[in-house]
């Protein structure tokens, strides 16, 4: 193969497989094996280091995540990373730009430079002659954890620095950002999260937090991650005159910049903007907390200077949370399909940002440990961009404290249980540990049935729990042999509802194999879990007698989730469950995937209300052309797609320069019209 035909088929293979990481990583609907995947990766990894010519600094062979490590090894920055003082109120700016006037001896006005103060994760990047080498989290500072493989996978941090005419490429440099999650892409995480028996995220910092600080960099690919840049450490071989500039060359460069970036000729324009961002707060993707208001000119910022461990020349103005009092009146234990205890609060009903709110999750123990969480007790709770609402803290007036605190039962709160409660070594979580526990058979059994897994319809949790509290049935598959006498035999079921759910029960006999894997329930296999089983290995059978390295040497499959399988199918009790599917007659089947190709690899973002077409229809006609439609706007975002009045992923859109289209536009395009 000459220079051309490679460079050629290396530009195919890396749209190929930008393409297929989208619909794995992002949308969780793959469309080839991964086998054939790694086919391809691996044929892009051989032209590449057989042209080392040819520039693989934006190749999709740089981003897969690398091996797990044990630890992370630390990190000094080359500069501090500070830290921002606070201001609260419109006279706390004000005093803040007194301040700098005194400090500087002038009565001249002060130009600023806005910003939105995101809520994620700080994080230290960087560049030597322009290629991403060393980036670490925050830590104390000075020295902080290096995530550099992790950071590696974020698609809008750039590996290589883009090459600007006005804006040579510095020598080294230190880029600094907050990595985020949109929340959007949160409540999605969550929800798979929870659909695997994992925990859930309490707000969307933690789970970018939580992401970032990830072993195993597979896991962080999976994440959607995406940062916004907003200033620099240490430079050699440039200098800026002011921070505009910095905000201004980064974008250049190909950094994210919030598009909300903003001068400001004095304070005054701070206060507005201030109130103006507070105003729209509510319709951007992320969360913010404040703005952050800084000093422009970058000399008077070094004459300035810091003062313990915060810059005079910056402050963060936060908003008032969406948050209220109320009183914790009991708090309840609620047993998962896995065993898992969570402590929920009932709380006296309270209004919140718009809504009523009288439940709030206290995660876990720990969580009630931590902020010393009584019974009785008032609270501080928040609900945080329209997530789970949360405790934030309890309002202690002294001597007043209320002696109930909660302990967790040591026995499992569900009636018909009781068995003895346990700490697992190395969790958070209190378990059940009965498998034959009425509250996790319920759920557990639930799940079976349910939308995502064996879809019979008819079959939801009320009934669900009357069949199992009249122990008709003790596992799933004991639905397959339940009979018209028995369900007349229930509460509120007549004929006619009975002979419909026996059908619908019939019709589930043949599911696809990955919903079936799904319904089974087994420990960090939810649905996309389930689909890469289902497509390695074809039947159940096949898939029982895998090992631990048969699961290991599929991508995406890490040394917990292969002992979960084995574990799961070794276990005597599982096997008996089995077999009764199949003397039930239940088979899964593998399908097979379809697939055409118009708009492949293309990758869309809708935004406002389309006329002719829903969001779903609009989605499906891009998935059917081999394009895939996402949340947010990244740079491998191809088209935006602008119904009526568009959120800010239109400016997002502008400032990253993607095209722009109207719904008409997306019609022909598509070949609709
Ligand atoms: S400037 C010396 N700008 O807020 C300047 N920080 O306490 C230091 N943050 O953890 C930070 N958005 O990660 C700056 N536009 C923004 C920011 C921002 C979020 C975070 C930052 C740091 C904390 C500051």
């Amino acid at each position: 193969m000459d220079k051309a035909a490679a460079i050629k088929r290396i530009k195919e293979l890396r749209a190929l497989i930008n393409y297929h990481n989208r619909r794995y990583y992002q949308l969780d609907a793959p469309e080839i094996s991964d086998v054939e995947y790694d086919r391809l990766m691996k044929e892009l990894i051989e032209l590449e280091e057989r042209f080392p010519q040819i520039d693989v600094s934006e190749s999709p062979s740089q981003r897969v995540g690398a091996a797990p490590l044990d630890k992370f090894s630390t990190i000094s920055h080359l500069t501090p990373m500070l830290s921002l003082a606070n201001a609260f109120s419109e006279q706390d700016i004000l005093d803040f730009d007194e301040r700098i006037k005194r400090f500087l001896g002038t009565d001249e006005k002060i130009a600023f430079v806005v910003e939105p103060k995101l809520d994620g994760t700080a994080v230290n990047l960087i560049y030597e002659k322009g290629a991403f080498t060393v980036g670490a989290t925050r830590g104390d500072g000075t020295v902080g954890e290096d995530v550099t493989q992790n950071l590696r996978t974020i698609d809008s941090i750039p590996l290589r620095m883009k090459k600007s005419k006005d804006s040579p490429m510095p020598e080294r440099i230190e880029i600094r950002g907050e990595v985020y999650i949109e929340i959007d892409s949160f409540k999605k995480l969550n929800k798979r999260r929870l659909k695997e028996g994992e925990q859930p995220f309490a707000n969307p910092r933690n789970a970018a937090a939580g992401s970032l600080r990830q072993l195993d960099s597979k896991i962080t690919a999976r994440r959607p991650l995406e940062i916004f840049c907003y200033g620099i450490g240490l430079v050699a071989g440039k200098t800026f005159k002011r921070h505009w500039d910095v905000l201004q060359t980064l974008s250049r460069w190909g950094f994210m910049v919030n598009p909300h970036v903003k001068q400001a000729k004095d304070i005054h324009e701070c206060i507005e903007y201030y109130h103006h961002i507070d105003k729209i707060r509510a319709e951007l993707p992320y969360e913010i907390d404040g703005v952050v208001i800084k000093v422009d000119d970058i000399e008077i910022q070094e004459r300035l200077g810091a003062v313990s461990r915060s810059p005079r020349w910056a402050i963060a103005c936060k908003f008032a949370a969406t948050q209220a009092t109320t009183i914790i009146e009991k708090i309840e234990v609620q047993v998962g399909r896995t065993g898992v205890l969570t402590p929920v609060a009932i709380m006296k009903p309270v209004r919140v940002g718009g809504v009523t709110v009288s439940r709030a999750t206290l995660h876990n123990m720990d969580e009630i440990e931590k902020k010393d969480i009584r019974i009785g007790d008032t609270v501080i709770i928040q609900r945080a961009g329209d997530v789970i609402p949360e405790v934030v803290k309890v309002i202690v007036s002294t001597g007043n404290r209320p002696e109930r605190e909660f302990v967790m039962p040591d026995t499992c709160p569900d009636p018909g249980c009781r068995s003895k409660v346990v700490r697992l070594e190395g969790e958070k979580a209190y378990r059940c540990i009965n498998i034959a526990c009425p509250a996790q058979i319920r759920e557990h059994i639930a799940h079976f049935a349910s939308r995502g897994g064996m879809d019979i319809e008819g079959l939801g949790d009320k009934l669900v729990a009357q069949l199992v509290d009249t122990k008709l049935i003790r596992d799933p598959a004991d639905i397959y042999f339940l009979k018209k006498e028995n369900l007349l035999n229930l509460e509120r079921m007549a004929e006619r509802s009975a002979t419909n759910l026996l059908a619908a029960i019939e019709q589930s006999k043949t599911p696809p194999l990955e919903k079936f894997l799904y319904a089974l329930g087994i420990r960090h296999v939810g649905e996309h879990m389930a689909r890469v089983l289902a497509r390695s290995f074809k039947t159940l059978e096949v898939l029982m007698t895998a090992t631990e390295d048969d699961l290991l040497a599929i991508r995406d499959i890490g040394p917990e989730v292969a002992s979960s399988i084995t574990g799961f199918f070794g276990e005597q009790s599982n096997r008996k469950v089995i077999e009764k599917f199949r003397k039930a007659g239940v088979k899964p089947v593998e399908k097979s995937h379809p697939k055409d190709a118009r708009l492949a690899g293309k990758s869309f973002v809708f935004t406002g209300t389309l006329g002719r077409l829903t969001r779903n229809e609009a989605k499906e006609i891009v998935e059917s052309l081999g394009a895939s439609a996402t949340e947010s706007v990244t740079k491998t975002t191809d088209y935006v797609v602008a119904g009526e009045s568009p959120g800010s992923k239109i400016e997002k859109a502008r400032a990253s320069g993607i095209k722009i289209i109207d719904e008409k536009e997306f019609l022909k395009l598509t070949g609709r019209k």
